[in-house]
């Protein structure tokens, strides 16, 4: 069975200091960088099991957040679909780059820009086991209410109990 999935919302009300540098892209600027976005989407087809999904998302992608290593190599990757509030998806960072604060400077970094553009709020779904990553940034998980009792037998339309969100 799959892992839980988590929504998580934030409400950015001030800049926060972020550990690592990162460029936040137009999506222009990302694309003109070619071995960059090569190395987005060995990271994505490799590290997800969903690229059609993933290409659903990128013709609403308007920025992109980038780490790169000390030789200027790109190795970590976040998307913001950005209608009005923005939406985080494809956290991504290289398995050699690890363990040492780059997807959370990469949200920190988002979450700075956010603010300092007077976006209302910042939402991203991910799976419960990075909850401390997305809490650690700031953002808050939002808890969905407790199933409620099936109605006895005979009360209701369905026999399926609803889950309220
Ligand atoms: C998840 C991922 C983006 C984390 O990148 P990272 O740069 O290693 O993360 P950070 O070093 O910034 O971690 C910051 C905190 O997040 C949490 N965290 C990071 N990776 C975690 C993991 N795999 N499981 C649980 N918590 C994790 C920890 O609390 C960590 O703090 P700590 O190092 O003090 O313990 C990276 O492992 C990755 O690319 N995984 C594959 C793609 C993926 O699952 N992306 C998430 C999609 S929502």
């Amino acid at each position: 069975m799959s892992e839980p999935e988590l929504h998580y919302f934030c409400k950015p009300t001030g800049e926060r200091p972020v550990a690592r540098v990162v460029e936040f892209l137009t999506m222009p600027e990302f694309i003109a960088d070619e071995p960059a976005c090569k190395t987005l989407w060995e990271l994505v087809s490799t590290q997800f099991r969903t690229r059609g999904k993933f290409l659903a998302v990128w013709a609403g992608v308007r920025f992109v957040a980038v780490h790169r290593d000390i030789d200027g190599t790109a190795d970590g990757f976040l998307l913001v679909n950005a209608p009005i509030n923005w939406q985080i998806d494809y956290v991504v960072v290289a398995a050699s780059a690890r363990g040492q604060g780059v997807a959370s400077a990469l949200v920190t970094e988002t979450l700075n820009q956010a603010y300092l553009r007077g976006v209302p709020y910042v939402m991203l779904t991910s799976k419960e086991s990075l909850r401390p990553l997305y809490e650690g940034c700031g953002f808050v998980a939002v808890e969905e209410e407790p199933t409620p009792n099936p109605l006895p037998a005979g009360r209701g339309l369905s026999a399926s109990p609803v889950r309220a969100r």
